[in-house]
This record gives structure tokens, sequence and C-alpha cells, in this order.
């Protein structure tokens, strides 16, 4: 998750790379590592360090067994992915024949038959992460022509990565050198004098230099106290992008961006497309990460019952109408503090899903030992790899999020909805229902999703003014019908819990019951406009409902599909997002939402970061 990199002056390594570790804290990370190029009684070797758990404990036994002087390091801190938060697991790898250091961001999607290989010819593995086997690939290659050098055995590696990453590698034979290589996936060279950084982003040399390289993608970068030479994967001459830092320290940590929210709102297209990296085998099955229920059970399930709270409880809103039509297995939703106290019936063929970002959340772990004690298999969806709800699952699908640090979820949510996606997929599948023809169209339209997240993203300027402009608003509504309903729900709560308003989502059809009382002249009220090319007449229906509210007065700041002309003469406002699926549509439509709730906190000068009363994990019921 954050990387460092430093070849400067003798002794300074550790040191330096620590401090950039401290610097990249913010990041988050569950265990963490440095690796040194160093002189030692039988020549150039290489040393390393690395822990469990936080920064002082690898300090800890840094103090108990110090790394050499050294003039070249390299250090990581690390967010699960495979592998649980162990010593073992943690960066720096070492390749076979311990030459050779590597730390790595990302994940390497075909992994698995490129450890198959590896095993087959005789290597041993020490850990269970996907950054191992690149570290014997990479030793290897380099073993094969040392003369060639690190940086040519980087890039025949690197031709053979499926997936994102950013690698850093130094070789005992080239003390003096780090080689990095990226692939959809920062990273940052700080430029200095008689000394070279290496970083994930400028936070970690923000303290040396101010001067930095920007790589680009599918390009290598080998670096020396006094030298940075850019290629492309190809070996062709390149440049990276050049750039002063004007940021300060704590704008870096945050990549320019004014919050953690604001930047993970921003990083929500990596954040899906990440999640939905290495999911299917040659053949083109989708596969869980962690799996101990069998497929016979998995076939025999009869109910699916998720369970979560807040934010993740309107990801298995999305979810229970997406694999109640992919799957046609009958999906209940349920708040885990509800659902563990109301008596529930589950069987031995109930599936229960539990999602959670934190995977601490106290509620949701009562609700997932009471599922069990009643028979159900528990399958869980969790951004935390070695947290409480994954460890006690039967089956884990990990949402690939990156570490979420305003408290307020956001890319987490896209990544749990995608996520739940993925199962119902994997279901359709495995079922071989009518729906299985389908599933590699549906996994297409969700690889276009990313790119579609980030036109939304692109084009929010007219919401960001309008939220600033409500800032003094008392009260908003959220409508929206079938999908769009927890859409709604998480735009009403998003305000609440940023901007402190009152806001509530309600599902469309129901205004009419009962919520439209509210309605008087002047109530802001944004509806989320279903598909016009969507089944059923789903779309005619909201378009009336905002007639409805219009008719009363109310001010309407409706989401509709790019092309959909007919909620225009009733909309106040127009917010265009792609076309997709209806199914797919709230990653989508929920952008703007979230980006309005961001902007109107900040406008009334609240700290978005951290809302008042809330916490990030309620590790209490
Ligand atoms: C807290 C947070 C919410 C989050 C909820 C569930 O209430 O403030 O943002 O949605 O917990 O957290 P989890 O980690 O289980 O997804």
């Amino acid at each position: 998750c954050g990387i460092v990199g430093y070849v400067g002056v003798a002794e300074a390594g550790t040191d330096v790379v620590l401090e950039g570790l401290r610097r990249l804290e913010y990041r988050g990370y569950d265990s963490a590592g440095i690796a040194v190029v160093a002189q030692g009684a039988g020549g150039t070797g290489i040393d390393t360090r690395k822990k469990a758990g936080k920064l002082a404990n690898l300090v800890e036994a840094l103090d108990a067994d110090p790394l050499p002087a050294a003039a070249t390091a390299i250090g990581h801190t690390r967010w699960a992915t495979h592998g649980g938060p162990t010593d073992a697991n943690a960066h720096p790898h070492v390749g076979q024949g311990g030459r050779l250091a590597l730390i790595h961001n990302g994940i390497v999607e075909n992994f698995a038959p490129l450890r198959e290989e590896l095993l087959r010819a005789g290597v041993a593995f020490t850990s269970e992460t996907d950054t191992e086997v690149v570290a014997h690939l990479l030793a290897r290659a380099h073993d094969e022509d040392p003369t060639a050098g690190l940086a040519a055995a980087m890039r025949a590696v690197c031709a053979r990565l499926e997936g994102a990453f950013t690698l850093l590698a130094v070789h005992a034979d080239e003390p003096g050198t780090i080689v990095g290589a990226r692939r959809n996936s920062p990273l940052v060279v700080g430029l200095g004098e008689g000394a070279n950084y290496l970083g994930s982003d400028v936070a970690a040399f923000i303290a040396h230099t101010r001067e930095a390289l920007e790589l680009g993608q599918d390009q290598i970068v080998t670096i020396t106290a006094d030298e940075v030479v850019v290629t492309g994967f190809d070996g062709t001459p390149s440049e990276g992008r050049r750039f002063h830092v004007d940021w300060d320290a704590a704008a870096a940590e945050k990549g320019g961006f004014p919050s953690f929210m604001a930047k993970e709102i921003h990083d929500q297209p990596q954040a899906i497309a990440d999640t939905l990296l290495g999911r299917t085998d040659a053949e083109g099955r989708l596969q869980l990460d962690e799996m101990k229920i069998s497929e016979a059970e998995l076939r025999s399930v009869d109910k699916i019952v998720v369970i979560a709270c807040g934010t993740a409880a309107y990801a298995g809103q999305v979810a229970k109408y997406a694999i109640e039509h992919w799957c046609r297995i009958p999906v209940e939703v349920e708040l885990a503090h509800e659902f563990r106290y109301r008596d529930p019936v589950v069987s031995d063929r109930t599936l229960v899903v539990a999602i959670s970002q934190s995977g601490e959340t106290m509620d949701t772990i009562m609700a997932v030992r009471h599922a069990r004690e009643q028979g159900a298999k528990v399958l869980a969806i969790c951004n935390t790899n070695g947290s409480t709800i994954p460890r006690e699952s039967d089956a884990v699908l990990y949402t690939h999020a990156g570490p979420e640090i305003a408290v307020a979820s956001t890319k987490a949510f896209l990544a749990q909805i995608t996520a739940c996606y993925l199962l119902g997929l994997y279901l359709a599948q495995l079922r071989g229902n009518k729906f299985a023809d389908e599933v590699a169209e549906v996994l297409a339209q969700l690889h276009e999703i990313p790119a579609q997240v980030r036109e939304v993203l692109d084009g929010l300027e007219q919401v960001r003014e309008i939220a600033r402009y409500m800032a003094d608003t008392r009260s908003v509504l959220f409508l929206g019908r079938h999908v769009g309903y927890p859409v709604a729900m998480e735009g009403a709560l998003k305000l609440k819990e940023l901007a402190y308003i009152h806001a509530e989502g309600f599902a469309a059809g129901e205004l009419k019951h009962g919520p439209i009382a509210l309605v008087e002249p002047g109530q802001p009220v944004f509806v989320v406009v279903p598909s016009p090319r969507g089944r059923d007449s789903l779309h005619s229906k909201v378009v009336s409902n905002i007639q409805e509210v219009r008719a009363r007065g109310a001010r309407t700041l409706v989401i509709a599909e790019r092309g959909d002309t007919a909620v225009e003469p009733f909309a106040d406002v127009v917010i265009r997002i792609p076309q997709t699926s209806t199914l797919l549509s709230p990653l989508l439509a929920v952008v703007p939402l979230q980006v309005f709730a961001c902007e109107l906190a900040t406008a009334k000068g609240l700290d978005v970061d951290q809302p008042r009363n809330l916490a990030k994990s309620v590790t209490v019921e």
C-alpha cells in the first residue's frame, strides 16, 4: 500500500525509508518491512526485517536486530490482499537464492498459474502472497542473464504479469540501484541532490525533495544516487512527467485533495477495477477468494440473507435486486443488529452474506455468529483481510478498495456493490440457470464501469456549485425506485453523516402513501431515474413521480441517463450519467450524491473526514 525507495548517502538507507513509511501511515496498513543492500562479511547481500502490525513493531524488531548500514533501501507498508497480515506475508519478499528483494502494490491477476509453474520448477514458497511469485520470477530472470542487469530482468517479468502493480526491486549484484515498474498503480520518483527516491506518492519523500517525476503507464525506472533512467516495458527510452510539489505535507497525504473523502471518491474507478481483477479462470468461470462451502451446498441454497450495517446494508439492498434477478434465489436484506435479535428463520440451506468494510463491526460479527449457530453458511464480503468477519466465515470475497480513511464510506461502498454482482454472477454460473449464458455479457459491462465512473466524476462541476449554494438547506429528500431506491437512501445517509442535514430516501412509489405531505414550495428533491431502455414501465413511473413533487413546488434535481430527454420538462437540474444496464446503474448514480454531500459539508466548514459522533468502525453492540 505504501512504497518507499532510497538510494543515496551511505548509512542513511534504513532511516530515510522508515521516515518515508511513517509519512505513508495515513494510507492504512497491517504490516511493514524494509530491505537493504549492504556490504557484509561475505560480500554484498540483502537483508530484510518485516513485521505484522504497526510500524512500532517493525521499529522494535530493528532495535533488537538492526539492519546493516546501507545506501540503498526499500520499504513497504502492506494492506493484505492475497494472504492474511502475518510476518511471513509482509513485504519485502526475497527471491530464490536470497540475492533479490521485492516490494509490490496492487494485484497480480495471473499469479496462480505462475505460482504453479514455479512450484513445478522446485521453488519453495514462504508466503501466500502474489508478490512472492514475482520475486522468484525476477530472481530467476536475473540469474539467467546476470550481465543484462536488473532492469532487463524486470522488463522480461513485467511482460508476463497481468493486473495492476507497482514493483520495486533491489539485487545484491547491483548495490546502489533500485528498479521500479508500474502498471495501473502509481509510482513517483523524487529527484534529490546526490540521492534519489521512489514513492507510492510524494508524501514518501516530501521531507527531502519537492522535485518529482511521475511515471506513466507500463514504464520501468532505474534509480541510482545521481541518475534516473525511464523506459517502457519494451525497453524503448521514455520520460516521466516532471513536476514540482507545492503541497504541504498534510495536503500531500491527501494526494492534493482537500479531504480523504474527496480523494476516496476520486479513487472509486480504481476500487471497482481492483475488485474485478483476477476473478475468472481460463474457462471464464468466476472464483471467490476463500471457499469452504462445497459447490453442492451452494447449489442447494434456497434463501440468501444479507446482513450488514450502515452503508454496507445499502450495498446489500442493491445485491437483492441483482441476485434475485440473475439467480432466482429469494434474497432478504436485514440490518445485522435486527437480524440477531429477531429469531430469524435460517437453516443449513440458507446462505448468509455478511458485508463489512472493516470486518470488525460488532453488530455484524454477532449476527454472523448467530447465523452459524443456526446452521447457516456464511460468506463474507469484506475489505480488510485478516479481520474478524472473514476469519469467522465459511467463504470470503474480498473487495479491493484499499484502506478507507474517511469515516463515511464511499469507495468501499462501490467495491461492495461490485463484489455483490460478482457473487450473483458466480452463483448463476454455478447453478447453471437460464441466466448463466449472459454472465460474460454482464461482466463485460461491469468492466466498463470504472471508466464510466471517471466520466461522471469529471462532469460534476454543476453539482458542486449547487451544493455550495445549498449550504443553508435544512432538509433534502431523495427518491428512487428498484435499484435506485437504495441509491436514494445512501444519498440521504451521506448528507446526514457529512452535512448534518435532515435527509430521507424514499421508494418513489411510496411517495403518494405519505412522504408527499412533506413537500412544500422550495423543497429540494433528488430523483434517481432508471434507464428509459429498461424493462417494464419503471422509467415512466419515476418521471410521473418527478411531476408530482414538482407540481407541489419542489425543486427537482434529477439524475438521469444521457439521452433521456423525457425528464427535462420537469427537472430544475439534470445530472447526467452514462448508459449502462439498470442493475449496474447504482455504481454510477450514487457518485453525484456522494460529491453533493461532501461539497455541501465542506461549504458549511465541516470536517468531512471525521463527522461528529461517528466512528469508522463501531466495535460495540
Ligand atoms: C459505521 C460507519 C459507516 C459504515 C458502518 C458499517 O457506522 O460509520 O460508514 O457503513 O459502520 O461498517 P463496516 O465496516 O461493517 O462496513
